[in-house]
């Protein structure tokens, strides 16, 4: 139906309008263990109908390629490229999920590298991305990758109780 981009038991591909809910799916279950201890408990659940709606809309959207991994039939990762609406010369990368049960077995790497060489046939030579302070999982995976703290280049989510910090990559 969409192109298979890698296959062993593990498929990356394109996502497309049906799969909304199950991408939405794997973010909420993903973001509720990852996120637990970053932000406090007072912090508002984010509802499964409006990341479904999210991420319909942003499967819609003509400028983002969404990417889904799919094991047996069932999206168990996630992640989102598209131009940065902040500094449009740079490819932006968002939403790299992997289902908690899934983790450590190389599904975030083939969704990260997958998302980088799609930036590149876009034709973007540089990418960034924010992530959260407190993240250190992904922190350190994003830095084992090659990128990049940009220093002092913070988002605070006052409400949210969270700060985000960026990172930016060399795509050449
Ligand atoms: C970050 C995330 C996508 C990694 O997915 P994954 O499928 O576990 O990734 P991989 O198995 O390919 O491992 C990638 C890296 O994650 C880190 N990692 C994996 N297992 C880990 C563990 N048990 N403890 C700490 N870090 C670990 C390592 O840096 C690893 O790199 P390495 O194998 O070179 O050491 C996943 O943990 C996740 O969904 N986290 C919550 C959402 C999130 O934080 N997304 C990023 C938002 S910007």
């Amino acid at each position: 139906m969409y192109p298979m981009l890698q296959a062993d038991g593990l498929r990356v591909r394109v996502a497309g309008p049906d799969d909304a809910a199950a991408m939405a799916t794997v973010h909420l279950e993903t973001i509720r263990v990852a996120y637990r201890g970053i932000f406090p408990p007072s912090s508002p659940t984010p509802h499964l109908e409006d990341i479904t709606a999210e991420w319909r809309e942003a499967i819609a959207d003509g400028l983002n390629i969404a990417l889904a991994a799919e094991e047996v039939e069932t999206v168990v990762g996630t992640v989102l490229v598209r131009p940065d609406p902040e500094m449009p010369q740079c490819g932006q990368l968002r939403r790299l999920h992997v289902v908690p049960s899934r983790w450590g077995h190389g599904i975030g790497t083939r969704l990260h590298d997958e998302a980088l060489e799609r930036l590149r046939a876009t034709g973007f030579h540089a990418a960034g991305l924010w992530v959260l302070e407190d993240n250190l999982r992904a922190r350190g995976m994003y830095e084992q990758r090659g990128w990049t703290l940009v220093p002092g280049m913070v988002k605070r989510w006052p409400t949210l109780g969270a700060t985000e910090v960026r990172y930016t990559l060399d795509l050449d």
